[in-house]
């Protein structure tokens, strides 16, 4: 089995019930002696938790002739029938946003955010490197360069104060990843973003309903999305978002998502503009109006069994949870914590997440640092890019990475649980805890494995 799984295959795994780690004494047969059953399992004892974990995505059959209204309806394309519009104007109004598009996916909502604030060929984009590599991507697909601000050791999200060093004559725009689901400190992040006149697109594709002082993430910056892909807390297998409180913003997007035809306000003839196809079909937009209740009640659930994870969770020594911006609430898409190996007698994060896996926790280390996995010296060695900045820009930007320290300890220390997990009832998070507790208790002889 491959070492880290991605977020996504996380998340398929740990929707099915325990990861299967082949580790040598893990689990054996049913008659262990009863001394043995309050041993880690890896040890031979009995796993704390054995009934899995609700799976996810989920169906209701009761969505079925709404879904089937629209299939024999004929009306499809976006522009054709009248769920799209109903759903954005749907989540405009949950978010207390002006207004919405909806877009084929999180990573297009991100492009077409990027093409309508003008970041264009050459230019920069100052970002979070510990997001989903979506991120990235659609910076690159612009041609610009995604610069990393640090990541806050303690809030997992970007650090406002590393955001100013790293602003060039190129840089364009700003965008903060409400990373899990936790909102990142906005405030500084506006205040440098408009101290030197740049846009902010806030990257909220895990962030459906999370809050920052009042304000829902997705309306704070010039420019928020979202996903619904099938992971997320709302599916609909692809789809995306982009929200805003200036309407000439999104209509703009629209116009850009469309083949480049007027839209709203932005009028003109024909493709006036540069465009493309983003656009979202009717059956996705029916299957996210159907799940907008669904959403808010699990999202109150995941807070209240999170809000509980943490104050357990921050007894146990070498734990450390997340600590979220002040007036932040999050809606943890994962639930994350600090692992710190040397309170746990050396026993190393990877040991540590097979044994919490084998009690029938299944957990990820998630993000690593991505910008070494060659993605980002392919871009620069390419010709375009080569084209488009200097040989030494090309240099200091690859040496930057080397000084991201914060996230270097972010990727090395961090544990996380799926967001289904949270919508188990309080017995089942008592597991998690008793798992950890009991790990904690045998971290010595695990140590030795
Ligand atoms: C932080 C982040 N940004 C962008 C994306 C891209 O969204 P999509 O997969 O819908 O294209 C995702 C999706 O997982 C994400 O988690």
């Amino acid at each position: 089995m491959k070492k880290n799984l991605t977020r996504r295959e996380f998340i398929r795994a740990g929707t099915a019930g325990a990861v299967a780690f082949s580790w040598p004494g893990a689990r054996r047969g049913p008659s262990l002696l009863a001394a043995e059953t309050a041993k880690p399992a890896i040890l031979g004892g009995s796993p704390v938790h054995s009934g899995g974990w609700l799976p996810w995505p989920q169906w209701r059959e009761a969505w079925e002739p709404k879904m089937l209204e629209v299939y024999r309806s004929g009306k499809w394309f976006r522009l054709s029938g009248q769920w799209v519009p109903e759903f954005e104007t749907a989540w405009a109004r949950l978010l207390g946003a002006r207004k919405c598009l909806a877009t084929a996916s999180g990573t297009t909502a991100l492009q077409v955010s990027l093409h309508v604030l003008d970041v264009d060929a050459g230019d920069e984009v100052i970002t979070s490197p510990y997001t989903f590599i979506a991120t990235y991507n659609a910076i690159l697909s612009a041609r610009a360069l995604p610069v990393f601000a640090d990541t806050d050791p303690a809030t997992l999200t970007m650090n406002p104060a590393s955001i100013e060093s790293r602003i060039t004559e190129r840089t364009r725009a700003i965008m903060p990843v409400h990373i899990f689901g936790m909102p990142c400190d906005m405030d500084p992040i506006l205040a440098v973003a408009r101290k030197h006149n740049l846009p902010v697109i806030e990257d909220a594709c895990q962030a459906w309903l999370a809050e920052y002082r009042g304000k829902k993430c997705g309306t704070m910056g010039d420019l928020g999305c979202f996903s619904f892909q099938e992971s997320k807390h709302i599916p609909s297998g692809e789809g995306g978002a982009i929200t805003s409180m200036s309407e000439e913003m999104i209509d703009r997007c629209n116009v850009y998502h469309n083949c480049g035809r007027s839209a709203g306000t932005i009028k003109g003839k024909g493709s006036f503009t540069r465009g493309d196809n983003y656009r979202m079909m009717q059956s996705q937009a029916m299957m996210l109006l159907l799940q907008i209740d669904k959403l808010q009640t699990e999202t109150a659930v995941r807070r209240e069994s999170a809000d509980y994870l943490s104050a357990q969770l921050a007894k146990i020594p070498g734990i450390t949870p997340v600590r979220l911006p002040e007036g932040g609430r999050a809606v943890w898409h994962l639930y994350a914590f600090r692992y710190d190996a040397a309170q746990w007698g050396g026993l190393s994060r990877d040991k540590f997440m097979k044994a919490l896996t084998a009690e029938g926790i299944p957990c990820s280390s998630v993000y690593s640092e991505q910008y070494y996995d060659g993605l980002l010296d392919e871009a620069i060695a390419s010709r375009g890019f080569k084209r488009l900045w200097s040989a030494e820009r090309l240099r200091s930007y690859r040496e930057s990475f080397d000084g991201l320290k914060g996230n270097r300890q972010v990727c090395a220390t961090t544990v996380a649980i799926g967001q289904n997990m949270l919508l188990a009832p309080r017995t089942d998070i008592d597991h998690i805890i008793a798992a950890v507790r009991k790990l904690k208790d045998y971290s010595g002889e695990l140590a030795k494995l």
